[in-house]
C-alpha cells in the first residue's frame, strides 16, 4: 500500500487530481478509460481541480466511462442528497463527459438485486475499472461497505449503520431518521478488482481510520484495510489525518514518497 501524505486538504486534492489526469492521459488503448468515483465531502476538491483542468484543455473525459460507488435507496435523482444529483452538481455538469458514459446505481430500481447484478456485468463488459477513486468513512468503510462486510463482497444492497446515518445526517437537517436506511453499493471485492485504487482520507476525524487501515491488520472491521492486499493501491491523506499514525510509519511514508510531496 502506498500512503501519500500532503500538507493539507488542497494539496491532497491537487495530487489526487494530477494522478487521475496522468492515468487518463497515458491511456492509449482504443477502449475507454474506466474510472470509479465516490461522493462525499472528501472528493469535492478533486472534482474542482479536474473541472478546471478540463476547461483549460489539460484533460478530456470524452473517452472516459465512469461508475459511481453507491447510491441511497429511495431518493429521486432530483433529491439534492441523492448521489446522482451530487455527481452532476459537483462534477459531470461541468466537464465534457458524454451523458451515456456515466453509470450510477439506481436507488429506485424495482429489483435492486438485479440492478446490482447488472452493474457488475456492465463493469465487466468494459474490461473492469482502470482506477477507482474512493473516500473513507470515520469507521474505515469504503463506499457503503460498513464494518464486517465481507472483503469479497460484490455490488449489492447495504444496510447503513446507525453511526453512518448520524455522520451523514449533517446533509439531512441533522436528523439521522431522514438519512435513508439502505443503499446500493459496489462491494469491497468490486473495488479490489480495479487495476488501481486511490482512496482519499483527510481531516482529524479520520485519524483513527487511517491508522487502523494502514497499520492494523486486514480486517472486515475496517473495510478499507483490504487495500493492503491490492498491488496498486494509494491512499492520499493530509497531515490532519495522520494524528494517530505511529511516528515511524509517518516518517517512513514521507521518506519513500518525498518526490510526491507538493
Ligand atoms: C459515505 C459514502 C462514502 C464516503 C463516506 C465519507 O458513507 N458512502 O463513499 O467515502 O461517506 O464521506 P466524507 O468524504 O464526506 O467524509
Amino acid at each position: 500500500m502506498n500512503l501519500i501524505i500532503q500538507e493539507n486538504y488542497d494539496k491532497m486534492c491537487e495530487w489526487a487530481a494530477e494522478h487521475i489526469m496522468a492515468a487518463i492521459n497515458n491511456h492509449k488503448e482504443d477502449r475507454p478509460f474506466v474510472l470509479g468515483l465516490p461522493t462525499g465531502s472528501s472528493p469535492i476538491g478533486v472534482y474542482k481541480y479536474l473541472i478546471e483542468a478540463n476547461k483549460a484543455g489539460k484533460v478530456t473525459f470524452k473517452n472516459v466511462v465512469t461508475f459511481n460507488m453507491d447510491e441511497y435507496v429511495g431518493l429521486e435523482r432530483t433529491h439534492d442528497q441523492s448521489y446522482w444529483y451530487f455527481m452532476h452538481d459537483n462534477f459531470f455538469d461541468h466537464i465534457d463527459i458524454p451523458a451515456e458514459n456515466i453509470n450510477i446505481l439506481n436507488g429506485l430500481a424495482e429489483d435492486p438485486e438485479l440492478e446490482c447484478e447488472n452493474y457488475e456485468k456492465k463493469i465487466a463488459s468494459y474490461g473492469g475499472i482502470d482506477l477507482f477513486m474512493g473516500g473513507c468513512g470515520v469507521d474505515g468503510h469504503i463506499a457503503f461497505n460498513e464494518p464486517f462486510t465481507s472483503l469479497n463482497s460484490r455490488t449489492g444492497v447495504r444496510v447503513l449503520t446507525e453511526d453512518t446515518r448520524i455522520v451523514n445526517s449533517r446533509f439531512f437537517g441533522n436528523d439521522p431518521e431522514k438519512v435513508p436506511a439502505t443503499a446500493l453499493s459496489v462491494g469491497v471485492g468490486t473495488v479490489m478488482d480495479s487495476k488501481e485504487v486511490l482512496i482519499l482520507i483527510n481531516g482529524h476525524n479520520k485519524a483513527r481510520a487511517l491508522a487502523e487501515v494502514v497499520e492494523g491488520g486486514v480486517s472486515s472491521k475496517w473495510t478499507v484495510s483490504a487495500l493492503q492486499l491490492h498491488n496498486n493501491a494509494y491512499i492520499a491523506c493530509d497531515e490532519a489525518a495522520c494524528g494517530e499514525l505511529k511516528v515511524d510509519t509517518y516518517k517512513y511514508f514521507l521518506d519513500v514518497f518525498k518526490g510526491d510531496r507538493l
